[in-house]
């Protein structure tokens, strides 16, 4: 095969990722647990040119970086083997807190493996996605996943467990974008200051397994309340943990401040909505089934909200049949 398309849905954390235990096998420094979306998606096709020297890479209709890009297909492509075309699309804001590099790299990945390794399963593509963004590997898979942090030195047991499928539990969610420029500080240049420097990363590290067993629990039991409060906290203590590096990260706006304190205004008044926060100032909120059309609304109506996206959760990073 000389060409290849896949598509991938973005992901978000619930508990998040926020730090590595090994940069150059990109292994995380604790667990993590997600939804992979429906609607925010990645379309990636690769095009083997033999008469190429080196890879070539267009991103959102502009030529980009290749390195990045060449270094994922080094890792399935045999040494010595024959370079690519690249073309990629984000059906959102690139770079911006929405994760991009989950559904790019996972979509990369996919595409990849169709031409070099085409009997390769979803737990070695989850692995090598996760060397090109650690958040990668999970939109490998649909619905809730688990990210494992394992202990190994080689990254063996670094490995994402599929949860539930996205029917299991029609979350919806939505997206209020106060900012759709990239961010300043990537999220890798983030969480590497962070371990660098905050003194409240080890507290960070210890606490995270017990906010995922408490995630594990609360989707087994489609438990909305404790789901929302643990998904929260693990938020707001990775930005805490973020403000108390040097110097400090500070990825929200006013706006962002301002949809929090609705969603939490809205869930007093009984709406089933809690929210979460990537690297960058845009607010997610997750709805139980049929809250979405009024959280919507209401985010819509908050000055510096920009614009709304909304998605219901989907399918692992998958082939385009051409
Ligand atoms: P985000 O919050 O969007 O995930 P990150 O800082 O984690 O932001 O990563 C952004 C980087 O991810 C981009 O600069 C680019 O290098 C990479 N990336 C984004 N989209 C794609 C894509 N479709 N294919 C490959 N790499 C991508
Ligand atoms: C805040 O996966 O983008 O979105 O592994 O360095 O590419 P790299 O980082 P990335 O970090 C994601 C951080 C987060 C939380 C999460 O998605 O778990
Ligand atoms: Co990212």
């Amino acid at each position: 095969m000389n060409t290849a398309t896949a598509r991938a849905g973005a992901n978000i954390a619930l508990v998040k990722y926020w730090g590595k235990r090994d940069p150059r096998l990109n292994l995380p420094a604790a667990g993590s647990l997600s939804i992979t979306l429906a609607d925010l998606e990645t379309v990636t096709r690769i095009e083997v040119d033999q008469g190429l020297d080196a890879d070539r890479f267009e991103l959102d209709g502009r030529s980009a970086d290749p390195r990045p890009v060449a270094a994922v297909l080094d890792l399935l492509r045999p040494a010595g083997g024959p370079r690519c075309r690249v073309v990629s699309r984000n059906n959102f804001p690139t770079g911006a807190g929405l994760a991009s590099s989950a559904s790019g790299h996972a979509a990369l990945v996919v595409a990849a493996a169709a031409i070099f390794c085409p009997q390769m399963g979803s737990g070695d593509l989850a692995a090598i996605a996760r060397r090109g963004s650690g958040s990668a590997s999970r939109s490998l898979f649909g619905g809730f996943c688990q990210l494992h942090a394992g202990v190994a030195e080689d990254g063996s047991d670094c490995r994402v467990e599929g949860l539930e499928e996205a029917g299991y539990w029609p979350l919806e969610v939505v997206v209020a974008i106060t900012d759709a420029g990239p961010k300043a500080v990537s999220s890798r240049a983030g969480m590497n200051r962070t371990m660098a420097t905050s003194p409240y990363y080890p507290a960070w590290v210890a606490s995270v397994s017990a906010d995922l067993e408490r995630a594990r629990r609360a989707v087994a039991d489609r438990d909305f309340d404790e789901l929302a409060e643990v998904s929260e906290h693990s938020a707001l203590k990775m930005h805490a943990s973020a403000l108390a590096a040097q110097p400090g990260l500070l990825y929200w706006n006013a706006a962002t401040v301002a949809c929090l304190r609705r969603v939490r205004e809205l869930r007093d008044q009984g709406v089933g909505v809690f929210f979460t926060v990537d690297a960058g100032p845009q607010v997610k909120a997750v709805c139980l089934p049929g809250q979405a059309d009024r959280v919507a609304a209401s985010l819509a109506s908050i000055a510096g909200v920009e614009q709304v996206l909304r998605s219901g959760l989907g399918p692992g990073a998958r082939l385009v049949e051409s």
